[in-house]
């Protein structure tokens, strides 16, 4: 498990996506509110940033805008074709008014890797 700080709130304006690099990864993080939600940044049809797509307010989704898919932001999953495998969702939060990410490694041991 990693734990990434991503800056303060005030930098993702409400409704509004950025893209991180994070540990090799490109996240994508949406702001709804003071709520903050946490995507894997490539759309899961083809290779497309999701942060250059459309926060869905109304239905907490991010739609990509190449072909229209919109991937919930709670599970990751596409509720539109033609995507239909979910992207990666990652826990983050709220801490201080700063963005915090927490990744849970996938693979195996990961000893000595929280330094
Ligand atoms: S590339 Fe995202 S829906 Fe096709």
């Amino acid at each position: 498990m990693s734990t990434h700080v991503l800056g303060a709130l005030a930098d993702i304006a409400p409704g509004a996506v950025k893209k991180f690099a994070v540990g090799g990864r490109a996240i994508a993080v949406v702001r709804i509110g003071d709520d903050i939600y946490a995507l894997g940044d490539t759309c899961s049809h083809a290779d497309i940033s999701l942060s250059e797509g459309e926060v869905l307010p109304a239905t907490k989704e991010l739609e990509c805008w190449k072909h229209g898919s919109a991937f919930s932001l709670v599970t990751g999953v596409p509720s539109t074709l033609p995507a239909i495998k979910p992207v990666p969702v990652y826990d983050v939060s709220v801490v201080d008014n700063n963005i915090v990410l927490v990744i849970e490694e996938s693979t195996g041991s990961t000893e000595g890797a929280a330094s």
